[in-house]
């Protein structure tokens, strides 16, 4: 049996962030409340970012303190800077996501400061706001940049040692942030990373976005690669509103979908997550992605529970 693989849901920030029309408060609650109803064991929730820069996300206060969610279920939210951390620490958050960008350019564009002002940045606020928090630190753009094109190796490899050297046990995220990566490309990467930097206080995973339909074909080649932990967005929603042509991430129902049949358990309730991604992406159908939800359900759930019940999540 094959080892069994983590998802991240990150539908809430990273597909709603997508989403220009202010989703009402009480629907968020609704779609995460479902996707955690089904099994969901990780939740990036939102993030704490400028309203400027991301209006959706100004209610993300609001959303941690209603939302009603199973104890063994893990939150997460994304923060870009020093403010963004403290809130979150504020809030009760256990484990937080910073997000910088390997490419210069698309940082500017995302945070509006270089690498090197970011990675000052995070070293401070870690230090001020950081005890006790479980640290994803989210690195963009790690194949790809919007305007930079194909993002050389060393500087990924530059940025994991930079961070390493301020914080030896963290998750690492390696983000294809555009969508553009190959899936050969995903697997010499995140070999090299694992091969050259993994242990059990490093830990890296996967973050994909499936704007040229290479989405499950990434996810399978960092698995196959030794990631254990993918992200996904029920409904195919997503993207970063500052990469200009990046579309949705890669579907969690088209992702649990190819895991469970390659015999690698998820441990999610699939029908109740086909709902729950119905539920997502009636926000914004125009943008909503994902192979799955067009198959019929009675078939898309044929046999499905054999390779779920029964396995170690
Ligand atoms: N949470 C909430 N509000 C924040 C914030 C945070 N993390 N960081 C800054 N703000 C507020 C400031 O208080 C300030 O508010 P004011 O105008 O009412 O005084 C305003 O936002 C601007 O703050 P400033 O520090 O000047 O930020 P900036 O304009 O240089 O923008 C970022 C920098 C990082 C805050 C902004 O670019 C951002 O939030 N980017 C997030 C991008 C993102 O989420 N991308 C998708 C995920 S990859
Ligand atoms: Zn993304």
């Amino acid at each position: 049996m094959s080892a069994a693989v983590t998802i991240v849901e990150v539908a809430p920030r990273d597909g709603f962030q997508a989403v220009p029309a202010f989703i009402p408060t009480e629907t968020k609650i609704g779609i995460i409340e479902a996707l955690a109803a089904a099994g969901v064991p990780r939740l990036e929730i939102g993030s704490f970012v400028s309203p400027k820069a991301i209006p959706q996300m100004a209610d993300i206060s609001e959303i941690l303190q209603r939302a009603r969610l199973p104890a063994g279920l893990r939150t997460q939210v994304l923060v870009p800077n020093g403010k963004g951390l403290q809130l979150a620490a504020a809030a009760g958050m256990r484990e937080v996501g910073w997000v910088v960008s390997v490419s210069e350019s698309h940082n500017q564009s995302n945070v509006r400061r270089s690498v090197d002002q970011s990675f000052r940045d995070f070293e401070h606020a870690w230090r001020e706001f950081g005890r006790g928090l479980s640290l994803r630190f989210s690195l963009a753009t790690c194949f790809d940049c919007p305007f930079e094109g194909r993002t050389p190796e060393a500087r990924v490899v530059a940025c994991v040692e930079r961070v390493l050297a301020i914080v030896p046990e963290l998750e690492i995220s390696i983000a294809d942030t555009t969508g553009r990566a190959a899936p050969n490309h995903v697997g010499s990467l995140i070999g090299a990373l694992i091969g050259r930097f993994g242990s059990d206080k490093v830990i890296f995973s996967f973050h994909g976005h499936d704007t040229y339909n290479l989405g499950v074909a990434n996810a399978i080649a960092a698995y196959d690669a030794g990631v254990r932990i993918v992200d996904g967005a029920a409904g195919g929603l997503g993207g970063c509103p500052f990469a200009p042509g990046a579309s949705g991430n890669t579907a969690t129902e088209d992702l649990v979908f190819a895991f469970e049949h390659m015999g690698v358990a998820t441990g999610i309730d699939y029908a109740k997550l086909l709902a729950a991604a119905d539920l997502a992406a009636s926000v914004a159908p125009e943008q909503a992605g994902g192979r799955v939800r067009r198959v019929a359900r009675k078939r898309a759930l044929a046999g499905f529970g054999a390779n779920t019940r029964g396995l170690p999540s």
